[in-house]
């Protein structure tokens, strides 16, 4: 008799309750005969060697401890597998990954990048210089999640865009400063999900940083299902190749998802590639948790 595979869904206790993948998921480990059980990365009682993979879904208090976090990718690889592997996790937690990707061909949403201890005034009038035909501009930390952080300024407003550039970079935090790409008002952002290199599905998630200043975060409402276009898978498959061949990996990721918006001349550019603890949108796709278990059954096979 083929012997159970053991996986630890690795999540933490605040994030747990709003990882609406994870019941899924659980169940379609279930149905893969994969005996699946969540746990918090942050529980030192866990006994990883006992598994034979540790999944990353949805230890969002990270964002906070990342050093921590990356600390504990370590020890859990020198005890089994960890899906993504922990350079894929280095790599895609840091924005700075968009200016690999461009290299690489891929199509980004243009990005200038601000470390600390440069002057925030220089480097925000650059940037402006350099796209005159922007009238509106995004400031964001290269590390960071759920738009936290994240501004929308108008060229006009450069005291408030310097200081807030200044307040990151005090914090010895890098930051990235974009173009505002203006499609996301009326067209969303569609985030495409792909499971060992294949295309699962997508969603169309509405635009977070609305004019008046406000910052929503990506809830549940904030999205709904919708296909992704040949153009646009074109395009996050580029982006997967690339990482693939960047990080020097032997096969596809097992999970990826592949943030897109439209540029100016309607082509998909990357606003973000999520390889390490995405939230996949599994209950927007009839079958994609089946899909996911059945991916990981198969790479555990092999
Ligand atoms: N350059 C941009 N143009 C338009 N909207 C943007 C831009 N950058 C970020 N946003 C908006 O802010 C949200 C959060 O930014 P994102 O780069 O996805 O960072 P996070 O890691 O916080 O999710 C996006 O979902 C999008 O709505
Ligand atoms: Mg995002």
């Amino acid at each position: 008799m083929p012997s159970v595979n053991r996986i630890a869904l690795v999540t933490d206790e605040a994030s747990l309750p709003i990882d609406y993948d994870m019941p899924l998921l659980l169940d379609a480990c279930q149905e893969t005969g994969l005996k699946a059980e969540t746990c918090s990365w942050e529980d030192p009682g866990v006994h990883w060697r006992g598994f034979d993979a540790v999944l990353l879904r949805s230890p969002w208090s990270y964002v906070e401890r990342l050093p921590d976090f990356l600390a504990w990718c370590e020890s859990v690889t020198a005890l089994t597998r960890l899906f993504n592997p922990l350079r894929v996790s280095r790599w895609s937690l840091d924005k700075h990954y968009m200016a690999d990707l461009s290299a690489h061909g891929v199509p980004v949403v243009p990005s200038g990048f601000v470390g600390p201890g440069a002057d925030p005034f220089p480097a925000w009038r650059g940037f402006l210089a350099e796209h005159p035909g922007a009238g509106e501009f995004v400031v964001k930390p290269t590390v960071g999640a759920y738009s936290k952080d994240v501004r929308r300024f108008t060229r006009s407003s450069e005291p408030e865009a310097v200081r807030h550039v200044s307040r990151l970079l005090d914090k010895g935090r890098h930051v990235l400063l974009q173009p505002y790409v203006e499609s996301v008002d009326r067209d969303g952002e569609t985030d495409l999900v792909y499971f060992s290199g294949v295309y699962s599905h997508a969603i169309r998630k509405s635009a977070m940083l609305m004019p008046d200043g406000t910052v929503n975060v990506p809830t549940f409402e904030s999205r709904r299902a919708r296909e992704a276009t040949e153009d646009e898978r074109a395009v996050a498959s580029a982006a997967l190749d690339a990482a693939v061949s960047h990080l020097g990996l032997r096969r596809p990721l097992l999970y990826a998802r592949v943030d897109l918006i439209r540029g100016a001349d309607r082509s998909p550019v990357v606003l973000e590639v999520e390889l390490c603890e995405p939230s996949l949108n599994l209950s927007f796709a009839e079958g994609s948790a089946l899909r996911f278990a059945r991916a990981l059954a198969d790479r555990l096979r092999s």
